[in-house]
């Protein structure tokens, strides 16, 4: 069966029901815009395990997303919606490209958290844009824009406390935003250790993406170390 839609580390395909969408997380890593790219046995499961329960844990704490249910190893189904082409980046932490872009060290912690929006083309290497920017593209409204925002801080204090209990700061991160055919608009694609960066809030090292962009240790290592942090599957 054909995908409807294959990114860098899922695929996606419709089933019986226009409204679900079936993902399939594969094993490939990218970083770098697509540059840097490797397989690891066993990451898309990981990250399939790991972003299901990132979503039932937002679904407890009554924030919308597209997630249904995990449905076999790799598997998951979710709500059919068309992505907002915009990336929302909150970051508790400086670190990556903040870090480079105002020249301040990584690991200076702000004193509120901040968030970001890039504009979702690869060709142009999802550059950072202003609300002004987003208006000229038409990609979302000033209101929509601020609920954006506002959602985003909503998931970062479910989800900086959460960590936080397991010994692991969240240093930032990146959400996509969806809206369904009647316009709800929701939390969609991953959370995964793919998309935020994990920090040990002891030793400092890095629970995340960070290792295979940086060459600093093994993803999968890293990824199920992560895993057994949070109790194991999953949970
Ligand atoms: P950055 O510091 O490179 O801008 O990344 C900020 C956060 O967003 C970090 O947790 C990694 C995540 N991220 C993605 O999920 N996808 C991307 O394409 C990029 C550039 C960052």
């Amino acid at each position: 069966m054909q995908p409807l839609y294959e990114g860098k580390a899922k695929r996606l395909y419709t089933t019986q029901d226009q409204d679900v969408l079936r993902i399939v997380y594969k094993d490939e890593a990218t970083a770098f815009n697509g540059e840097k790219k490797a397989e690891f046995a066993g990451k898309g499961e990981l990250n399939n395990r790991l972003t299901s329960h990132f979503f039932e844990v937002l679904a407890a704490a009554g924030i919308p997303t597209h997630f249904i249910e995990r449905t076999s190893e790799r598997e998951q189904l979710v709500r059919r919606v068309t992505i907002i082409p915009l990336e929302v980046v909150v970051r508790n932490v400086v670190a990556g490209s903040l870090s480079k872009r105002l020249g301040i060290e990584e690991g200076t912690v702000l004193e509120t958290p901040i968030v970001e929006f890039y504009y979702k083309d690869d060709s142009l290497g999802d550059p950072l844009v202003t609300p002004a920017h987003i208006n000229l593209l038409k990609i979302a409204t000033t209101e929509e824009l601020s609920l954006l925002e506002q959602e985003a801080h909503r998931v970062n204090d479910v989800l900086r406390p959460y960590f936080d209990n397991k010994g692991i700061t969240l240093v930032d991160f990146k959400l996509e935003y969806g809206k369904t055919p009647a316009g709800e608009v929701l939390l969609a694609d991953e959370i995964s250790p793919d998309t935020c960066r994990l920090w040990d809030k002891e030793t400092g090292e890095h629970l995340d993406k960070d290792v295979f962009r940086r060459n600093i240790g093994s993803l999968i290592d890293t990824y199920q170390t992560l895993f057994n942090r949070l109790g194991g599957n999953g949970q």
